[in-house]
């Protein structure tokens, strides 16, 4: 098997039953914030463009790339699709006029012409952009597993599928915290200095956990090019910095035994046969070497280069007629009436300061409103014009969309509020409809909701839908109306799909009162 690193998560795998293109990644992404590190600017785009599999881990901007997809990668190749609840990936995909499609079954293996792949797909409102993944493949001689920036949380059917000869794994972070908050400087250093060290020893977890013979750094840290935000980068190895880079980690497994982690930089080739692995830089050591020891003057010589791409994306982002409350209330009202849970989980107010207006999104009233001095425990100060261009494409995942660009500042009274955020990644009824019923599944015991003789389990097995809000009954058919899906309430069979049921039970008292 012979892997080509195309940069940041990306690989292109060639193997004796066809090559897959894994997560190519070249626009900036996320507002202009990240741009791949080391550049791969100078790749030779036609050793890649005619993939016979694509896979896309999931719909974060730094993995999937329309612009690049659109342009460079042939639509016969056949999408290897993670096994996600809500398709948004492979409604993106076939958009962008991919035809072909292997849906997998989460943690299953699967054979496609000779090659053996499975894909090992995580499913939270907290994973990702409610949905992340990594992908196993086995070409007979070779297995390697891609796991990119997931976290598998259940590891045994990754077990299975190997022993892995080669495992590519996330480091270093992704994430704006504790960058964007106004802590006091030596509370921010202390919590960057955990963070950085949490990424660290995670990644050697796994890394030991799934034993790869061979372990490859990926996917992180991205280059921040834009003057606002150049100083992220981790010139210096600042312990406070979370986002260093692939020597450093390199360096960290080594001085905890670990010597089994190689260097991969955009146009790197790592061919893994009869159990070893070979290396093959596309430049000399010694450039290599550079990019990390003077990474100032690389990343300071990258910015140059990509000034006019980051000036011709600021130029476009103001939407300037938008009347930003008119816009958000209706939406996101209709959004807060469904989100008991979420609500509950916040249990305050959300200040949103935008350009000179100011907003509360308040939690406990259910509404979203100009701001009158109310008491708010999180607030967050955002650029008009990137709010103006969220509201323009109605963006229904702020959190992919805004927040990962860093483009902001936030504070907050107490700790770390994960509804705060999955709030923002929800922005249309059929998401949160999911994350309130996967919070209402964590809870120990299951909802019931009368719907005439029956009583009935409360969330839609399709996709969760609260029934009581979306639920209709007709001569003893229920109907979720979220997307239409029929259950008979005397069996609890579903008229629309053959794997899924209703739970159902007679709903006694009223039965025989
Ligand atoms: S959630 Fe899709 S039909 Fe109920």
């Amino acid at each position: 098997m012979r892997i080509t690193f195309v940069g940041h998560a990306s690989m292109f795998i060639e193997t004796e039953h066809g090559s897959i293109l894994c997560d190519p990644w070249f626009n900036p992404a996320f507002f202009a914030s990240w741009f791949p590190f080391p550049s791969n600017e100078y790749l030779d785009l036609s050793r890649i463009s005619r993939p016979d599999y694509l896979y896309v881990s999931h719909l974060h901007h730094d993995h999937f790339d329309p612009q690049f997809l659109a342009e460079h990668v042939s639509k016969d190749a056949t999408v290897l699709l993670p096994d996600y609840p809500m398709d948004h990936l492979g409604k993106e995909l076939a958009d962008l006029g991919f035809q072909r499609f292997v849906r997998t079954t989460n943690s299953q293996p699967v054979e496609v012409d000779g090659l053996r792949i499975m894909i090992e797909a995580l499913v939270a409102p907290t994973d990702g952009p409610i949905g992340d993944s990594g992908l196993a493949v086995d070409d007979g001689e070779t297995r390697i597993f891609n796991q990119n920036d997931s976290r598998p949380t259940e590891l045994e059917s990754l077990l299975a599928f190997g022993p892995y000869d080669g495992h590519f794994l996330q480091f270093s972070g992704a994430i704006w915290f504790p960058m964007v908050y106004d802590f006091a400087p030596k509370m921010k250093q202390a919590l960057g200095r955990k963070k950085r060290a949490v990424e660290m020893a995670r990644a050697k977890r796994y890394a030991e956990e799934l034993g790869g013979t061979s372990v490859f750094p990926c996917a992180g840290p991205p280059a921040f090019l834009d003057d606002d935000l150049f100083d992220l980068n981790d010139f210096d190895r600042d312990p406070a910095n979370i986002f260093p880079d692939q020597q450093v980690f390199l360096e960290y497994l080594r001085s905890e035994g670990m010597d089994n982690a190689r260097l991969l930089i955009p146009g790197t080739v790592a061919t893994l046969q009869d159990g070893k692995c070979e290396v093959e830089h596309p430049v000399p050591e010694a450039e290599v070497d550079r990019i990390f020891a003077r990474k100032r003057e690389y990343l300071e010589a990258y910015r140059a280069r990509r000034r006019s791409c980051i000036q011709a994306a600021r130029a476009s982002w103001p939407q300037p007629d938008i009347d930003i409350l008119a816009e958000i209330k209706p939406w996101w009202e209709g959004i807060l009436e469904q989100a008991d849970l979420t609500c509950a989980g916040v249990n305050g107010r959300v200040l949103l300061e935008v350009g000179h207006e100011s907003f509360v999104i308040d939690f406990l009233d259910r509404r979203v409103d100009r701001w009158h001095g109310e008491e708010c425990r999180y607030r967050f100060r955002i650029d008009q014009a990137l709010v103006e261009r969220c509201i323009a494409r109605r963006d229904e995942d702020w959190v992919n969309e805004l927040f990962l660009s860093c483009r902001f500042e936030a504070q907050r009274d107490g700790p770390y509020n994960e509804y705060v955020y999955n709030f923002f990644k929800c922005l249309s009824a059929e998401r949160i409809q999911y994350a309130e019923g996967y919070f209402a599944e964590q809870a120990p015991v299951l909802e019931l909701y009368p719907f005439g003789d029956y009583l009935v389990q409360r969330r839609c097995p399709h996709l969760k839908a609260d029934l009581a809000r979306f639920g209709e009954v007709e001569d003893g058919v229920l109907t979720c109306q979220l997307h239409g899906w029929q259950f008979e309430l005397e069996t609890g069979r579903c008229l629309t799909s053959d794997d899924r049921r209703l739970y159902t039970k007679p709903n006694r008292d009223e039965a025989t009162s």
